[in-house]
């Protein structure tokens, strides 16, 4: 097998770079949790926005995927990889107009929390002879989108029941407020009231007489409940694929470990216990967390500005400039939003995969 370093000797930094087997071990440990519940896994592809990535989760059980913008829907709908769930509000007659041509090829479900844009949905695909699937959308804590009442959920329910070119699905309520909570009694418990509130509108809906075939919510933090939730049929989980710094961090996580570093190299050596690397703002997340070195547990991150890392260690760490480091990015999704490709590393060997939905936020 070709050494490690001999390998990232051929790729520039700073670049993405998959570590596949952990990647695999991660998909099937998700995989594992949900297979033998009630509910199926429909895995967030916001996190790596790559078809090669999605293709793998699908082979392990998924049954589709979701995203965040129909740009990204857009940008990885292909033949096995045809049921789309858009967990979010999709409004004006632009994103309306692709999401129809997208609805002609694959199989699309959007969110929806307000009677207007469940008209122009419907006047939309009505209009073009498609069928687009609805859930609604139910704030189930985090006070972001979605409808505030159980009773606001069952009106918007009915109303898009009734609309030609829409089909009702179901609902959905995302509990990010509590994803990354680090301690996990308090994160389940928030969960769990979360998703009360979520079963809760399952039950008014099917007693004013409409079926909810499709029950949606889940992060990565929140598996272990989501899993095992018998309301639910579907969940949204995304970043465990990577398992970034953020996730690395908290309580309960110890099935996923990172895959999704980026390489770097050093840089300048200031003094014996700093390390400066190629690698900052520009090709890493950081909204929520620090960088680390992945090798290097030593080592501090004081910070990131657009194009330097600087990470301070206790004593010299005997690195030069040069040498190539692995730094674990604070958050993975924003991360592969940086890049048009990853490096996907396996037995010493490299493969490119495009990251097709990178940029995709329209
Ligand atoms: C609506 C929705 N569902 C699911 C997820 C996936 O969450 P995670 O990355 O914690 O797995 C997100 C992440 O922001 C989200 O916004």
């Amino acid at each position: 097998m070709v050494p490690q370093q001999a390998v990232w000797a051929e790729i520039d930094t700073p670049a993405p770079l998959i570590d596949v087997a952990q990647l695999d071990r991660n998909i099937a440990a998700m995989a594992d949790a949900f297979a033998l519940g009630p509910v199926s896994l429909r895995p967030h592809a916001k996190t790596h926005k790559c078809s090669a990535i999605a293709l793998r989760q699908i082979a392990a059980g998924a049954i589709g995927i979701t995203c965040a913008k129909v740009g990204e829907a857009e940008a990885l709908a292909h033949p096995d990889i045809d049921d789309i769930l858009i967990a979010n509000e999709i409004v004006g007659p632009l994103k309306i107009a692709r999401l129809v041509a997208l609805a002609r090829r694959s199989r699309i479900t959007v969110a929806v929390d307000d009677a207007g844009n469940v008209a122009e949905l419907s006047s939309g695909a009505a209009s073009a002879g498609v069928t687009i699937g609805i859930l609604v959308d139910l704030d189930v804590g985090m006070g972001r989108a979605g409808v505030a009442t159980i009773e606001a959920a069952v009106a918007l329910a009915h109303r898009v029941a009734g609309s030609a070119g829409l089909r009702f699905r179901g609902l959905m309520g995302y509990e990010g407020h509590v994803v990354d909570e680090r301690a996990l009694v308090q994160r389940h418990e928030g969960t769990r009231a979360a998703l009360e509130k979520l079963s809760a509108a399952r039950r008014a809906v099917e007693k004013s007489g409409l079926t909810v075939e499709c029950l949606s919510a889940g992060g990565t933090g929140t598996y272990a409940v989501t899993s095992g939730w018998p309301d639910l049929t579907e969940a949204q989980v995304g970043s465990y694929v990577f398992m970034d710094a953020n996730y690395r961090a908290i309580e309960g996580m110890e099935a996923f470990a990172p895959s999704l570093t980026v390489l770097a190299t050093v840089m300048s050596r200031p003094t014996p216990t700093t390390v400066i690397v190629d690698a900052g703002l520009k090709a890493m997340g950081s909204e929520y967390a620090a960088a680390e070195l992945l090798d290097f547990p030593q080592a501090h991150c004081i910070y990131l500005s657009e194009e330097h890392g600087r990470f301070d260690f206790p004593a010299d760490p005997g690195l030069h400039l040069g040498d190539k480091v692995r730094v674990l990015p604070p958050h993975g999704c924003t991360t592969s939003n940086l890049h048009d490709r990853y490096y996907a590393l396996r037995e010493g060997d490299v493969e490119i995969w495009p990251i097709e939905a990178r940029g995709r936020c329209q």
